[in-house]
């Protein structure tokens, strides 16, 4: 989801957009999607604070995060990875925590839902957002897509082919 993060951001005019990634190979691949620099996980300082997180990961990764943000920014937490925040460690700093799930918002604001994706979809048909495909696979091979992912190979997605 990341891959399309990095350039939607850049689409809707954020200034600096800040990519985390746990490779050489994905730092090279987000910076050709537009991203004004790069961090590495394990890297002692992720360098100046930003308004807005958009986290896939989770677990505990989550207070580093929330301690990433500016006073008065935003988290917004979408990955399946769970994770704790400590209440004191957002109202220090004015920060807030929302949590998002696309499934979700289509049950429940479906029109805003068929919204949002009719202007991604514009923007995919204009060419403005270009979604990475890795690998196509046969259906048959599911397994090595799956592989594929669990060793996170994957430079976006992994489609499988019936
Ligand atoms: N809320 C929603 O509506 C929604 C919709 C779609 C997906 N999701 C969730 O969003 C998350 C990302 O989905 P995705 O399709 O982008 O997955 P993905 O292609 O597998 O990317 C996940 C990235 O997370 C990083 N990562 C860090 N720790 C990891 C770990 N322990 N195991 C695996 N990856 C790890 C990996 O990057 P590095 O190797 O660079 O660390 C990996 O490229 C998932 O948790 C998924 O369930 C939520």
């Amino acid at each position: 989801m990341g891959q399309l993060a990095v350039p939607l951001a850049k689409l809707l005019g954020a200034g600096r957009v800040v990519a985390a990634a746990g490779s050489p190979e994905k730092a090279a691949f987000l910076r050709a999607l537009g991203a004004d620099e790069v961090i590495s996980y394990g890297r002692e300082s992720w360098g100046e604070p930003v308004d807005v997180v958009v986290d896939a990961v989770g677990g505990g990764l989550l207070p580093r995060l929330v301690a990433a943000l500016a006073p008065g920014g935003r988290l917004v937490a979408y990955s399946s990875g769970g994770g704790t925040v400590q209440a004191h460690d957002l109202l220090a700093g004015g920060k807030s925590l929302i949590g998002f799930q696309m499934a979700r918002l289509a049950r429940t604001r479906a029109a805003d839902y068929t919204a949002w994706r009719d202007e991604l979809w514009a923007l995919r048909a204009a060419g403005r957002l270009r979604p990475a495909i890795h690998a196509r696979v046969p259906l048959a091979e599911a397994a090595e897509a799956h592989a594929i992912i669990e060793r996170r190979e994957n430079l976006g997605k992994v489609v499988l082919v019936p």
